[in-house]
């Protein structure tokens, strides 16, 4: 990450593998979800594994992972076809060049390609800057939700 002028077209967007797990997992504290390597290693088998599941990379000209996206198709009752985005995040560091728009650039491309009609994705409204981002990407705000959950006991 040393010169950043031309980062973001020095980037290569790629498919995930199995090696990429120790830099999924550090990318995922930036997110918020700390994760150890084994845990991710373990995740990101199982969400390649799945139908209906893609997780790209961006990586550096010095072969440095520098963010990822997973998006996903499930089948739904209610609508037809679409794709989701799960988690996308880009090192705190190589913000603002351009990496994340690429990442989704590559998610959309493949929601398309699998047959999605939309591409739809929720987001913390306490993140700061990701609607912004969003919107600059042409997603625009449908609904606020709730978020609920129960763990097991
Ligand atoms: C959101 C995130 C993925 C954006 O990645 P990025 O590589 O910095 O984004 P890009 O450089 O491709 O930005 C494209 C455009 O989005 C807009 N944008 C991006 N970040 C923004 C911010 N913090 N505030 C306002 N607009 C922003 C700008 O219009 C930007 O174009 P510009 O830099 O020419 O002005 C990154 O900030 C991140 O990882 N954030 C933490 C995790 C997160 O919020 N993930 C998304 C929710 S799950």
């Amino acid at each position: 990450l040393s010169d950043q002028t031309n980062l973001c077209h020095n980037v290569v967007i790629r498919l995930a593998r199995s090696d990429d797990a120790v830099a999924l997992a550090i990318l995922s504290g930036d997110l918020g979800y700390t994760s150890s390597a084994c845990d991710m290693a373990r995740r990101l088998s199982l969400v390649q594994s799945s139908e209906g599941h893609s997780v790209w990379v961006a990586q550096s000209a010095d072969g440095v992972v520098v963010g990822w996206v997973h998006v996903c198709a499930r089948p739904l009752m209610q609508v037809d076809r679409q794709a989701e985005i799960e988690g996308l995040v880009v090192n705190p560091s190589a913000r603002r060049h351009g990496i994340g728009r690429r990442l989704m650039e590559a998610a959309e491309a493949w929601a398309w390609r699998t047959g999605c009609g939309r591409v739809a994705l929720r987001t913390n409204a306490a993140r700061s800057g990701a609607r912004e981002f969003y919107e600059s990407l042409g997603y625009r705000l449908t609904k606020t939700q709730w978020t609920l959950q129960k763990d097991r006991t």
